[in-house]
């Protein structure tokens, strides 16, 4: 009999890494800091880790702007703490993946530094994208190469004193790699190598459908910018690169990769699942989807039809470090107080139920809500800066997890430190603290299921089978699971079985509104 690979049904738990538990007390988090959480992630139940960019880096993108792929910030540690990291993980019972980010380097990187003083045309910028601009309108005015946009706003290309525009998909100081060049193939290769002699389980790629643009660099002219095999994203030519990277992966033991494909044409998912690529990719649609059961079953059948021709599992995430928290996305402008975290603890039933594997992103089992009112000055995210303040960004669901005590930094970091961004006074009722040992508490309620889950999924079905429902519920039956969600504001009847689990207590054969149950199928 061959074993289910691990990845296939894992819990797999985000780490921001900034900001989950700061060891040093520099008001940033750490690895040590992670490491001295580890009893916590394994009795909450999870079977992985993902651990977002820890490698040295101006942080212009939190991260995601990599001046050495190889190292350790001083900030979040040394190789020796990672070494450490890696192996008390594994002691817990827990698989470890890293973020590798292959799209782009920071303008730190050695190589970066490098093309800059190099001259135009020279082998050091052609690891980058350069390119000399358009004709402007006035006299010597130059316009970019082309007119794709930055993700983060404004235009994709910057110009440097000598008149070249070098390409940056994100922050101007994340200038995109030339993957048609050898050596930055070989590099990543070594890369991947470097961290799994020291024992990853995974990585997961950011930003996996960009790396190859095609090399006319023709407008977007009004087409998305992620049009499947447009100028920009999921370029034929990126599938050998994975292919690659899988004959890697498959030199070692049970080492997997999961991309960051953002597409909405399922055809396009699945060539990156083809046998000899990735073996997960996100399917971030249940992150998008509104509070509905008719919304959500669609997204369900979606994503499960996506992948089936594959054979790979699907993958499933309500929360991470680049959108607005789900329980915050559930409010209602005038909704009764308290209904978002039903309808969190609610989808985590649904998401816990669905074939395949799920990411959670750090502070959802604690019910953090984004948080919105950060001054301006404390914010961080380029997003924010690229849009003059228009655009919050991304640090609303990156502030520092509260563990202990009653005020700030609540246990993130040594007593009188103030995090890198600051935690509302209200966390204090949040804390791992105040919710261990409530069995009222989100965090019970987390622990629970993820527990439960664990027990049943041995036995269950790749299939789903949905069952007759009222319109604003769904039911789905996996063998001896059937989960009911109800969306609607009024209780609907429960389909047949025992009870298992409920996001609410029901009222007799009742599921109340805003709630989910697990029972047992008949
Ligand atoms: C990461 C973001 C990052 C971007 C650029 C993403 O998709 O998840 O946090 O800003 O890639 O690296």
């Amino acid at each position: 009999m061959t074993r289910t690979p691990w990845w296939r049904d894992a819990v797999v738990y985000e780490i921001y890494v900034r900001g989950f538990a700061d060891s040093s007390g520099d008001g940033e988090g750490d690895l040590r800091g992670i490491r001295s959480r580890l009893g916590y992630l394994r009795d909450l139940g999870v079977d992985a880790l993902w651990l977002t960019p820890f490698y040295p880096s101006p942080l212009a993108d939190g991260g995601y702007d990599v001046a050495d792929y190889r190292d350790v910030d001083p900030r979040f540690g040394t190789l020796g703490d990672f070494d450490a990291l890696v192996a008390d993980a594994h002691a817990h019972g827990l698989r470890l993946i890293v973020d590798i980010v292959p799209n782009h380097t920071s303008d730190r990187h050695r190589w970066f530094r490098k093309a800059v003083a190099a001259p135009p045309g020279s082998p050091a910028r052609d690891r980058y994208i350069f390119r000399p601009g358009r004709p402007g309108e006035g006299p010597g005015e130059e316009d970019p190469p082309n007119d794709w946009p930055s993700a983060f706003g404004g235009p994709a290309w910057t110009r440097l004193p000598d008149g070249e525009w070098y390409l940056h998909l994100y922050a101007t100081e994340q200038p995109d790699l030339n993957w048609r060049n050898p050596d930055v193939r070989h590099e990543f290769e070594d890369i991947l190598r470097f961290w799994l002699d020291r024992g990853v389980d995974g990585f997961r790629i950011d930003v996996a459908a960009g790396l190859v643009k095609e090399d006319c660099y023709r407008d977007l002219a009004g087409r998305g910018v992620r049009t499947a095999n447009g100028p920009v994203y999921s370029r034929p030519e990126v599938h050998e690169i994975y292919r690659g990277w899988r004959r890697i992966l498959d030199e070692y033991d049970e080492r997997m990769a999961i991309g960051e494909v953002w597409t909405d044409d399922p055809d396009d998912l699945a060539l990156y699942l083809r046998p000899d690529e990735l073996h997960q990719v996100f399917q971030f649609d249940l992150q998008l989807a509104p509070w509905s059961a008719a919304a959500f079953r669609d997204v369900v059948e979606a994503a499960v039809t996506a992948v089936a021709p594959t054979g790979a599992a699907p993958t499933w995430v309500l929360s991470s470090h680049d959108s607005i928290r789900h329980i915050t996305r559930y409010e209602q402008p005038e909704g009764v107080p308290g209904i978002e975290l039903a309808r969190a603890k609610a989808a985590l039933l649904l998401l816990l139920a669905l074939p395949g594997s799920a990411y959670l992103y750090q502070g959802e089992e604690l019910g953090l809500p984004e948080v919105v009112d950060l001054p301006d000055e404390a914010r961080q995210d380029p997003i924010f800066k690229r849009s003059d303040g228009g655009q919050l960004g991304r640090d609303g669901c990156r502030v520092p997890l509260p563990w202990s005590g009653k005020s700030e930094p609540f246990g993130f970091s040594l007593a009188g430190v103030r995090p890198w961004l600051p935690m509302p006074a209200e966390w204090a009722s949040l804390t791992v603290e105040a919710q261990e040992g409530d069995p009222s508490s989100t965090l019970t309620f987390y622990r629970a299921a993820l527990a439960l889950r664990r027990r049943l999924v041995p036995g269950l079905p790749d299939d789903l089978e949905w069952l007759d429902s009222p319109a604003a519920a769904l039911f789905l039956r996996r063998g001896p699971l059937t989960c009911a969600l109800n969306c609607g504001e009024n209780p609907v009847r429960l389909p047949p079985g025992r009870p298992l689990l409920t996001s609410i207590p029901p009222y007799g054969d009742l599921l109340p509104g805003n709630a989910a149950a697990w029972l047992a199928s008949p």
